[in-house]
């Protein structure tokens, strides 16, 4: 089979090579899946330049790609909730990522059954994001009626996670990109701050929950406009000992993170607010939540570009120059 391979990790950043590699056997509760589409993040660029080998130690050479859409062909010995021949999708599982490629062995407990309103590249742009949300939100313990403040939010994380937090009864702000404006209101977005324009910081206050999508040096200000009490969930900055133990990682990574996280907790700790970190792990059964969230208003996704497999770098490098209206999507198949 094809597959975009990273033969060795490299801080500037390095091309992967797109080769035949040996079709995966799907193991004990893995489904081998034929490979449609599959999401690219800004995740991808982030495993090449070995920025997340703390929490992920990859090997290389590494077949790359965190998300899935395809068709399952075969399935691994007592891997139950599946059959041949069902659309899927799913976050690869973290101990064992491959979407970039024609067939992918997967855990079944990370796949969930494609709704059919969505089209193969309309459901790249799902799993990874959607879960983060969920994941997210539910750390936030937000109930109906709250407001949350997703930063960043005209991005492809902001296109899944503005629709999945007005699904949960959410009032929702961003501040992104001007010209993305309509876009993320029509997504559902109460409020919208455009970030060159308008500093959130001066016009939000005592917001009960802050999704954080660009990092360290924004973190202050955000923690600024969260209420007292209130839980500050950082896609972007960094790991502290509440998500290392979270994750099940050992005492010496607790440690380490717990160190590296402390300003973080600390600059929480001083208005009883909660900073968490999260690292989005694989789900099948939260994306089958997700998709009920929408019911009959279905999952409205933003294609931002669809490149062919061959063509993975070019989307990569799309990923990384930013000015993201939605995902940039790998058609495979
Ligand atoms: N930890 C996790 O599990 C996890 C999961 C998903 C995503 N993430 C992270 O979340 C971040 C966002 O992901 P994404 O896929 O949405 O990225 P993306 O598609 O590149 O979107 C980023 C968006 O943020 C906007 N932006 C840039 N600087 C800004 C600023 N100062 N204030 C407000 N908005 C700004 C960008 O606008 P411009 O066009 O003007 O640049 C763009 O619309 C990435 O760092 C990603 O790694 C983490």
């Amino acid at each position: 089979m094809r597959a975009a391979i990273l033969d060795a990790y490299d801080k500037n950043g390095r091309e992967l090579a797109v080769r035949d590699a040996p079709i995966p056997d799907p193991g004990p509760g893995e489904a081998l899946v034929r490979v449609a589409t599959a999401g690219v993040n800004p995740l991808d660029n982030m495993i090449v330049r070995g920025e997340v080998r703390l929490i992920v130690p990859y090997r290389t050479p590494l077949v790359m790609g965190n998300e899935l859409v395809g068709t399952v062909e075969r399935l691994g010995a007592g891997t139950r909730g599946l059959s041949v021949g069902d659309r899927v999708f799913g976050r690869m599982p973290l101990a064992k990522i491959g979407a970039f490629a024609e067939y992918a062995a997967v855990s079944a407990s990370a796949l969930a059954k494609v709704p059919d309103y969505l089209s193969d590249e309309e459901a790249a742009c799902v799993p990874l994001t959607a879960l983060t949300a969920l994941q997210s939100f539910e750390l936030m313990g937000l109930h109906p009626g709250e407001t949350v403040f997703i930063s960043g939010g005209t991005g492809s994380l902001g296109a899944m996670a503005i629709p999945v937090a007005k699904g949960l009864g959410l009032t929702v702000i961003t501040n992104g990109n001007g010209a993305s404006e309509e876009r993320v209101r029509a997504l559902g977005a109460d409020r919208f701050i455009d970030y060159k324009k308008e500093s959130y910081a001066e016009v939000l206050a005592d917001v009960d929950g802050v999704l954080d999508t660009l990092g360290e040096q924004e973190l202050p200000a955000q923690f600024s406009i969260l209420k007292r009490g209130g839980t500050l969930v950082s896609l972007r900055g960094l790991p502290n000992g509440d998500f290392a133990r979270r994750s099940g990682m050992s005492l010496v990574k607790r440690a380490m993170f717990g160190l590296a996280g402390r300003k973080f907790d600390k600059m929480a700790e001083r208005r009883g607010q909660t900073y968490r970190f999260v690292f989005v792990h694989e789900d099948g059964a939260g994306l089958e939540r997700v998709v009920g969230l929408f019911g009959e208003r279905r999952i409205e996704a933003s294609v931002d570009g669809v490149f062919d497999l061959a063509d993975v770098n070019a989307a990569m490098a799309k990923v990384a120059a930013g000015g993201s209206k939605g995902k940039t999507v790998l058609r495979i198949a």
